[in-house]
């Protein structure tokens, strides 16, 4: 962005600009540590094939809604519905997506802590050595135990998510993230290689790639439709506040496919790592432990130490993940401090501060939900959370954001913000069927069954 100034509305420096700031969004911790969590615990293969229909079907077209209702109003979630319908209710779709926001903020800095932990723990050569299971687990659950390890970690990714936004730093993080987040693809790309090549993949690859298809129930598609809007960063403005920096000449449509497709580029590439590395490592169950919170954290260091240069590709890795999830943490933290500055004039960094601060709070339960506290342990507080807001909420919020599009600001009207800079609209008709017809029904029916039947 170009300026940050709460009355000089900034906006990206080119197209490009944009496709990288919402693929930093979007690519982080959802893909690369959650979608695994959600393939082991939805049976494989079938979920894959499950969130990859969900992404074009219903997490495309609402990126897209998202991203029309932002440039047309050029304001943060609760401004923009109350531009588009003054004086009803809508706003409180704005409100939701802000609160939404701080909450998952709060749980999403515990994991991205995690990585400043793994980070620490790479460079003084925890890893160094013969990488076994037991060896891998045990160092992840003392780590998630140890309470003041993991706070402080927790402290320093909310510090510096804070002084990113509140200084208006972003402009420097996109000039980095722009090197950065194309070497973690492809640090991801040579761990994938050598994954494949494991001896005793083969089992972990078939868990992964052959779908089973009378596995599928809506508890199932529930979460492939949650995990799209998780990893794509939609459902509670996001899109609508980066949408409100694009200008009126960018294609909207081919840059949300963009962001669509090197999101699930990177999800589905963090599989390929994990699940044949579990199932080729002896001394495991995969059964038990594909679907647990640490899976990422426990599988990694096992192939990073099969990669010649381990040492220095491991503090690589970790530095660039820790980048992925900062530059997610960020957009995280940019929706309720836009709010407050455009609707409540507060300064940026009070803003910031303040909700920096709340969601700190907010987090400490979840960060001590690892081993720290055997109680929020037992509830599995954090995946908790995760349900609640990062499934739950995002789908309820893009149901909104959908209706209302539909049937209450209009597709007309949508139609034509799209059209500036889009002359030729080529996927109009699944834009359009998705968000009358199939995301509605779609989230309806699966939100409804899998509160009152599962
Ligand atoms: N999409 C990010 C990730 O996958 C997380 C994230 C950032 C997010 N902003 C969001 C998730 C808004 C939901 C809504 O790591």
């Amino acid at each position: 962005m170009t300026t940050d100034s709460p009355d000089t509305r900034g906006s990206w420096g080119s197209k490009l600009a944009f496709i990288f700031a919402a693929s930093g969004s979007a690519i982080g911790l959802g893909s690369i540590w959650r979608f695994p969590i959600m393939v082991g615990l939805n049976g494989g293969a079938v979920f894959v094939f499950a969130y990859i229909l969900a992404v074009i079907l219903i997490g495309f077209p609402l990126m897209l809604t998202e991203l029309t209702i932002g440039r047309h109003t050029q304001k943060n979630p609760v401004g923009a519905f109350k531009t588009l319908k003054p004086g009803t209710p809508w706003k409180l779709v704005g409100y939701m997506g802000v609160i939404t926001g701080v909450c998952i903020l709060s749980y999403y800095s515990v994991i991205a802590s995690w990585g400043v932990g793994y980070l620490y723990k790479t460079l003084i050569g925890a890893f160094q050595g013969e990488m076994t299971w037991t060896r891998s687990d045990q160092i992840f659950s003392s780590f998630t135990a140890n309470p003041v390890q993991v706070l402080i970690c927790f402290l320093v990714v909310i510090a510096l998510t804070t002084f990113v936004i509140s200084r208006g730093v972003k402009g420097g993080i996109e000039r980095w993230s722009k090197i950065l987040m194309p070497m973690l693809f492809i640090l991801i790309i040579i761990m994938a290689i050598r994954a494949l090549t494991l001896k005793g993949a083969g089992p972990g690859i078939s868990f992964y790639l052959k779908p089973d298809f009378t596995k599928i129930n809506p508890r199932l598609l529930f979460y492939a439709v949650g995990q799209a809007f998780f990893s794509l960063s939609l459902g509670m403005g996001t899109m609508i506040t980066y949408g409100s920096y694009i200008s009126k000449e960018e294609n909207l449509s081919s840059s949300a496919g963009w962001v669509c497709f090197s999101t699930t580029l990177v999800a589905l590439l963090s599989g390929i790592i994990i699940f044949p590395t579990l199932f080729a490592t002896p001394g495991i169950n995969p059964q038990e432990v594909q679907a647990s919170t640490g899976l990422m954290f426990q599988v990694f260091p096992l192939i990073i130490s099969k990669l010649p240069g381990g040492y220095v590709f491991g503090v690589l890795f970790f530095i660039l993940l820790f980048v992925a999830a900062l530059t997610s943490t960020i957009s995280l933290l940019e929706v309720p401090t836009a709010f407050l500055i455009d609707e409540h004039k507060w300064r940026r960094e009070k803003a910031a501060t303040v909700i920096g601060a709340a969601a700190f709070i907010l987090g400490i339960p979840s960060a001590l939900s690892n081993g720290a506290s055997p109680w929020l342990t037992k509830i599995n507080l954090m995946m908790k959370m995760d349900l609640v807001f990062g499934n739950i909420m995002l789908a309820v919020g893009g149901l909104l954001i959908t209706i209302f599009v539909a049937y209450v600001w209009g597709i007309p009207q949508a139609l034509k913000e799209i059209s500036h800079g889009t002359p030729r609209f080529k996927i109009k008709p699944l834009w359009i069927f998705s968000v009358k017809v199939l995301s509605p029904l779609a989230i309806i029916a699966i939100l409804v069954f899998t509160i009152f039947f599962a």
